[in-house]
């Protein structure tokens, strides 16, 4: 753009000087020229910012839409229990497996856990050993291949999924902040706080 810039006033001033020397332009009306000229300069800059602004916008939004128009695998199942509004948080599994789709290795096998409610369990095991794997199970981020893994005695496909979520606190490894307060994040999914903050326009929301 700068390079543009510069070409063109050095063309302007070498050929309207040619012109200006050979009587056929005033050396007013060669000012005013470059005067015009300089001053087209900042909104054809602005003109190609906009264009590339809306570029990477329609480019962004392009990739919303197919985010937001993806049918999530998991959902409330046909046995879903709606009256279920809360869960106390007895987790057990019996004899879970499970493999990730684009993986012909099980993650887990024969998983037996008995988790009583209000019990602190901290779960250790080398890279790879299934750790996560294990914990987004209990969220229905994926649901189990084999085996059964109940909440409250439940199956967990028996609870919806809202009240599920809802209810579970979630630090993922590879953390992620959306812009806004760390309130905001903090309860994200709170539909309560969802309907507020859209309220307000997206506005910062005082934490309680
Ligand atoms: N999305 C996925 N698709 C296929 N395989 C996966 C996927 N996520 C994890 N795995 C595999 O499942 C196994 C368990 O992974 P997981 O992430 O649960 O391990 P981890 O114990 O949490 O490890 P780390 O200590 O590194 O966090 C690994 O062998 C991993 O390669
Ligand atoms: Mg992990």
């Amino acid at each position: 753009m700068s390079l543009l810039v510069g070409f063109s006033l050095v063309n302007a001033l070498y050929f309207g000087g040619l012109r200006v020397i050979s009587g056929v332009l005033s050396i007013g009306q060669l000012t005013a020229f470059l005067i015009y000229l300089v001053m087209l300069i900042r909104p054809m800059i602005a003109f190609g910012w906009v264009i590339n602004i809306l570029q990477q916008g329609s480019a962004s939004m392009a990739r919303l839409a197919r985010i937001l128009d993806t049918e999530p695998e998991i959902r409330d199942t046909a046995h879903a229990d709606f009256s279920i509004q809360n869960i106390l948080g007895e987790i057990v599994f019996h004899n879970v497996r499970f493999t990730h789709q684009a993986s012909d290795r099980e993650s887990l096998r024969g998983i037996d856990l008995m988790i009583p409610q209000g019990t602190t369990l901290a779960i250790v095991g080398h890279t790879g050993a299934g750790k996560s794997t294990l914990v987004n199970l209990i969220q229905r981020l994926y649901d189990v291949t084999e085996g059964e893994l109940l909440i409250d005695g439940k199956n967990v496909k028996e609870i919806p999924l809202h009240v599920l979520r809802e209810q579970i606190g979630y630090v993922p490894q590879e953390t992620f902040l959306f812009s806004g307060s760390i309130g905001e994040n903090h309860q994200l999914g709170h539909r309560q706080v969802q309907r507020r903050t859209f309220a307000r326009g997206c506005q910062s929301l005082p934490y309680r």
